[in-house]
């Protein structure tokens, strides 16, 4: 195998299959009781952003990223990040990171959060969320958290709980913001 024959393509609804099995592989029924799952399924990942690295045509590895929220704070939330046993550290994980990132970045993401390994996320420009700024819907070992700012400063406004941007509170900027259109007069009371 030559990782020349590796490529990464933006995830399609045609890949969810491949993607559901790596994940049932990689975490098996533990997946359901993490909080990050917990807080994915609040609402939809962002496809466009999300990757899949193929290999004759098949899904060898997958990383996706959703919208979430925390306070007046906006990121993606990175995972789950998985690739097939027999991929394994060929850099194909590490490959889809920091192509994620770069993805990200490029559509104006300010802040990208995980809960994964440090040593492994370290060298990928993660680095640990101070203890006590974020409550997840489940448990998580604090050392777990992890966050790439790709906005310097934007995790200082992340703060809170944590949840899928789609169940977002308002940010002072929106209930600031004032009503775009007045009311069609045979609407009004
Ligand atoms: C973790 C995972 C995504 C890594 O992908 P990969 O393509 O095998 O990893 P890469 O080739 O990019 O990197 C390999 C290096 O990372 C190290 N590494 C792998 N998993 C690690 C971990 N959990 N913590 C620290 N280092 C780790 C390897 O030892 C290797 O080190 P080396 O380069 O010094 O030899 C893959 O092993 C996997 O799918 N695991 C099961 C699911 C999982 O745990 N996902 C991550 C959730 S946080």
């Amino acid at each position: 195998m030559s990782l020349a024959d590796v490529t990464y393509v933006p995830e399609l609804a045609a890949h969810d299959h491949e993607i559901e099995d790596i994940n049932v592989e990689a975490f098996g029924p533990g997946r359901f009781a993490r909080a990050a799952y917990k807080i994915r399924e609040g609402g939809p990942h962002r496809r466009d952003l999300s990757l899949v690295a193929l290999h004759d045509g098949k899904v060898i590895a997958s990383v996706r990223l959703t919208p979430i929220a925390a306070g007046e704070g906006r990121a993606l939330l990175l995972g789950p990040l998985a690739v097939r046993p027999a991929f394994k550290n060929l850099g194909i994980g590490k490959r889809l990171v920091a192509i994620s990132l770069d993805a990200a970045r490029a559509d104006g993401a300010a802040l990208v959060v995980l809960v994964g390994d440090g040593p492994y996320y370290g060298p990928l420009g993660f680095s640990r969320i101070p203890g006590g700024q974020l409550a997840m819907p489940r448990p998580v070992d604090p050392t777990r958290l992890l966050a790439a700012e790709l906005r310097p400063g934007a995790l200082e406004a992340f703060r809170g709980e944590v949840v899928h941007a789609d169940h977002a509170q308002p940010t002072a900027e929106t209930v600031a913001a004032p009503a775009a259109e007045p009311l069609p007069e045979k609407l009004r009371a």
